[in-house]
């Protein structure tokens, strides 16, 4: 059994990012040992302190660090983000690790003090998908807001059912584009999401397509039932994914980064097709990988990313105070 009195705990300094790098870089090898398709290099302390630092030099950061036997053993570093998440603190991909879940809890104990009083009562911690790490947070009051997924390369035909087409999305489409736009944040603002993400109209959403449907780093693809647009989803690179930073986005991984089924057209195979016409692209393309996200409470997506091979990597783990 661990000796609590052996672990101090304090606010976390430069002095520190060496030993933080080490205790990440153990954490990143055993996510690796569970997600190879994980980027390898951050195993490497050297590589993992350029992370920890990013963290640390972040605008606004914060934390505490826990020394054991004058060696550190757990971290946990926050830093403010845009305004759409609340009075906030966020603890990114490099922003925790420790030896021991305890550990995490006593780093969070202090820490918050300082984040709370700060104002900061809307936390967010992206974390891997390690038992005892989220078992932790939860037993902080957490829950599990969103998850990263991954899988690997499709190798297979795309089974289109009777009666349906698939193809990459032209001009022509901006209108229905636009429309299948509106559908998944209109879904996410409805429970049980709840999302706060704002609907554009459907004339933004036209002007925006009018800038990008040629645009060739992104391909959107449309599916149709008796020539009439049914969905749509889009692939690209995950570099073009703010979501997905630093340990948290592999290398050379592909993106599945939209995908939307008018409500009265799911449930019939068309989120299937067009999710694996956007993994048969990533895979023409010569990407390693394939990444997606979704709102653990998508009560959708989160059922059929999935189905279509997705096995989850890292959590957003969301903590409100106050209530
Ligand atoms: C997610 C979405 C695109 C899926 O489209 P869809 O046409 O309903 O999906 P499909 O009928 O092709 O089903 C795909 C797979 O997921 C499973 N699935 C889909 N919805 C499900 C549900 N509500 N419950 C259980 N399983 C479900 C299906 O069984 C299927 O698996 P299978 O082929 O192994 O049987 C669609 O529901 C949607 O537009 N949702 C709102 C917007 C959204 O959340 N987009 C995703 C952005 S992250």
């Amino acid at each position: 059994m661990r000796d609590m009195a052996e672990v101090g705990v304090r606010e976390f300094g430069s002095g520190d990012l060496g030993g933080a790098a080490r205790v990440l870089a153990e954490r990143h090898g055993r996510h690796r040992r569970r997600h190879p398709l994980l980027r390898g290099d951050f195993e490497d302390v050297e590589v993992a302190r350029v992370a920890v630092t990013e963290a640390w030099e972040a605008e606004g950061a914060s934390g505490t660090v826990a020394v054991s036997g004058g060696e550190v053993v757990g971290y946990l570093l926050g830093a403010p983000k845009g305004p759409v998440w609340g009075p906030n603190v966020w603890v990114e991909a490099a922003g925790v690790a420790g030896r021991d879940a305890e550990v995490i809890r006593d780093l969070y104990g202090v820490a918050a003090e300082r984040w709370v009083a700060e104002g900061k009562t809307a936390q967010y911690v992206l974390v891997p998908d390690d038992d005892s790490l989220v078992d932790a947070f939860f037993r902080l009051g957490f829950g599990s807001q969103h998850a990263h997924a991954i899988r690997g390369p499709f190798d297979g035909e795309v089974a289109v059912p009777a009666g349906m087409t698939v193809r990459r999305a032209e001009r022509r489409d901006i209108g229905v584009l636009a429309e299948l736009d509106l559908v998944l944040p209109k879904h996410q603002g409805a429970s049980p999401v709840f999302s706060a993400g704002e609907v554009p109209t459907v004339e933004e959403a036209v002007a925006d397509w009018e800038e990008s449907v040629d645009d060739p780093e992104y391909a959107t693809f449309v599916a149709e039932v008796n020539g009439r647009v049914i969905g749509s989803a889009i692939g690209c690179s995950l570099e073009k994914s703010s979501a997905h930073q630093g340990l948290a986005r592999p290398d050379n991984a592909g993106f599945l980064g939209f995908a939307a089924v008018f409500p009265e057209d799911r449930g019939h195979g068309g989120g299937r097709v067009l999710g694996e016409t956007v993994l048969k692209w990533c895979a023409a393309s010569g990407y390693d990988s394939v990444v997606t996200d979704w709102r653990v409470a998508n009560l959708l997506s989160s059922r059929t990313w999935p189905r279509l091979g997705f096995v989850p990597t890292f959590q957003r783990l969301h903590r409100l105070i106050g209530y």
